[in-house]
């Protein structure tokens, strides 16, 4: 004799266990919510769940300062789903079970009107919610998740390492290469914890990255240092496997003249013709340009991301 079946079954005797069963199959209700599905007092209610957590059909978990109770039809073992797909059929086709659904929606609905609520309250605070919360760019880095995992990604000129640590949890590797040692002690220290990030030292004129790499360069707030532009991206093009992707960020043209004298400038800001011409030299194929929206907090000139992908 199979004594977990009969406890099984003991457990399963009751109609209302049983209905409670079939609303809590697939999702997680409170105790309050059940009662207004159940339409029975919360005694009665925490009783059965109690006597179904005993016998292993519900389990629950804390969430905030309420409880949410399930039947975990996943873990329960085979000899218990098979009896539960038997108890569970004539129970669904039942009137009282056709009622608990309507109530269960109407549960759901009220769940689904109290985010509503939230929403339309702070519609216009939304924004900077979200900023004190999740900080400014959390949805941004989350975008980094649309990276092919296995992707090699070249950091071209990526000074303190800040880019590739946004990146290394969502790429296969990464090759951060700068010309300037103080720059890459920075990235050294920056990017300890990151085991799939291998930094080099050499130049943008020749990367020390084997022929056909890479399968996406990135060059942010760099071309703008470089005297020769088509050469540094032949030299990229090079380091990209066939259909490989460039994004390269900088600045539009601006009259910000001591640039050149307190940070280097070379270029002050590229237009799109001359991206485009630089581009094309190089033999890239695939040209995208876009102007990024400005940001009143900052002080620099406006941006523009280029992109696109080796022949
Ligand atoms: C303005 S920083 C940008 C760093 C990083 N990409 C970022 O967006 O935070 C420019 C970086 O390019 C590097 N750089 C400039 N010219 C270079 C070259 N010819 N070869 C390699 N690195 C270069 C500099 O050392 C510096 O770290």
């Amino acid at each position: 004799m199979n004594h977990a079946v009969i406890d099984q079954l003991t457990v399963l005797s009751d109609a209302i266990r049983v209905r409670m069963l079939a609303v809590l199959e697939g999702r997680e209700l409170t105790v309050s919510e059940l009662c207004d599905v159940v339409q029975l007092p919360q005694s009665t209610v925490s009783r059965h769940l109690k006597t179904m957590a005993d016998g292993d059909w519900v389990t629950s978990r804390k969430d905030g300062t309420r409880r949410l109770y399930t039947l975990p039809l996943d873990d329960v073992g085979d000899s218990a789903r098979k009896l539960w797909q038997v108890v569970r059929e004539p129970v669904i086709a039942s009137s009282a079970a056709s009622d608990d659904g309507r109530r269960l929606k109407q549960v759901l609905a009220r769940r689904r009107s109290q985010s509503e609520a939230f929403f339309s309250t702070s519609a216009g605070q939304w924004d900077r919610l979200r900023e004190d919360l999740f900080g400014a760019t959390s949805h941004l880095r989350a975008l980094a998740g649309l990276l092919d995992p296995d992707a090699v990604v070249g950091d071209l000129g990526c000074g303190t390492g800040n880019i590739a640590e946004w990146l290394a949890p969502f790429a296969g590797r990464i090759i951060a290469v700068d010309a300037s040692k103080e720059m890459l002690k920075a990235a050294r220290k920056n990017l300890a914890g990151c085991r799939n990030v291998q930094i080099r030292q050499g130049t943008l004129e020749k990367l020390p990255i084997d022929n056909g790499q890479l399968d996406v360069a990135l060059m942010m707030l760099v071309l703008h240092h470089l005297p020769d532009p088509p050469r540094v991206l032949t030299e990229a093009a090079r380091t990209l496997k066939a259909g490989g992707r460039l994004l390269i960020l900088d600045m539009l043209p601006h009259e910000r003249e001591e640039y050149r004298q307190t940070m280097g400038h070379v270029w002050l800001g590229v237009s799109e013709k001359q991206m485009t011409h630089w581009l094309q030299a190089a033999r890239f194929k695939d040209i995208h340009w876009r102007i990024l929206p400005p940001d009143a907090k900052t002080k620099g000139p406006s941006l523009f991301v280029a992109t696109a992908r080796r022949g």
